[in-house]
């Protein structure tokens, strides 16, 4: 059976891994969460090289067909040195404003990311390629990962701070939000009750998906059109690592509920 490895800072990947799961069901997967160390989007480039070295050094020596750096911030940093050093495929993620100007070009596009990913140099170059008109905003959010984390999702005080982060932008004039981290597609549920209706969400876990496939030589056709199956059946297919460690059995049913909250807001 392949065997694909997926890492994150923490609990954000598991989106990722949430549609891998039911999109390639003969394989197995190593799930790596860095929580040692989370959350990667405030710390310095030279750290997160480190960390992102540290993990792919942990996945390369098990055997992996392919490995997927689940984590927008590790990809903004790393992913060039890693592709460089290690002999196999590396799938990265990267804030999905293409697919947002492509499907939603009638109005602006606002991108929630951490704080690396947003000043990073591959966010330049990003915009240089797809938005010549100006038309994309970019806003950090990093507390979303302490509280994706904590497990909080939709409580008072998350919303009172993205209306802080919002505040002074018209968010009328939206066609979609970016959820450029992985952490976020967690708070699809409050973002929803913030936005107005005509924002829709864009995120990079189906395209990172089918790169996935297409990388590890399978055909991604009808990925887009099939929903996750409940993730929770298919945990027999995945080794659980918390920076190292296999993770215990509480740490199984936490992974449990961040599951039952992805299945819960994937048509958002
Ligand atoms: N989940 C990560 C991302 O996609 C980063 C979260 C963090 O550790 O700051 O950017």
């Amino acid at each position: 059976m392949m065997k694909i490895g997926i890492f994150d800072s923490g609990i954000g990947g598991l989106s990722v891994l949430h549609k891998a799961l039911s999109a390639i069901p003969d394989a197995e997967f190593i799930y790596y969460a860095d929580t040692e160390n989370v959350p990667y989007g405030e710390k310095s480039r030279e750290e997160i090289e480190q960390l992102s070295e540290n993990v792919m050094q942990f996945l390369f020596t098990r055997d992996m067909e392919a490995i997927v750096v689940a984590c927008n911030t590790a990809t903004s940093v790393a992913i060039k040195k890693l592709r460089a050093e290690y002999a196999l495929p590396i799938i990265g993620m990267e804030p999905a404003i293409k697919k947002a100007r492509d499907e939603y070009p009638e109005g602006r596009t606002l991108v929630i990311a951490t704080p690396v990913t947003v000043m990073g140099d591959k966010m330049r170059y990003l915009l240089e390629q797809v938005d010549s008109k100006h038309l994309v905003d970019l806003i950090a959010t990093p507390k979303l990962v302490r509280y994706a984390e904590a497990g909080v999702f939709e409580d008072e005080e998350i919303k009172e701070y993205l209306l802080g982060q919002f505040k002074g932008l018209d968010l009328g004039i939206y066609s979609s939000l970016v959820l450029g981290c992985t952490h976020f597609n967690y708070f699809k549920t409050l973002l929803r009750s913030i936005l107005p209706e005509s924002v829709h969400f864009v995120d990079g876990v189906e395209g990172t998906v089918m790169q996935l496939m297409r990388k590890t030589g399978l055909d991604p056709e009808g990925v887009h059109r099939k929903r996750c199956a409940p993730t929770k059946k298919y945990m027999d297919r995945v080794s659980f690592f918390y920076s190292g460690w296999e993770a215990l059995p509480e740490d199984l049913s936490k992974i449990e509920c961040y599951f039952d909250k992805l299945d819960e807001v994937e048509k958002l």
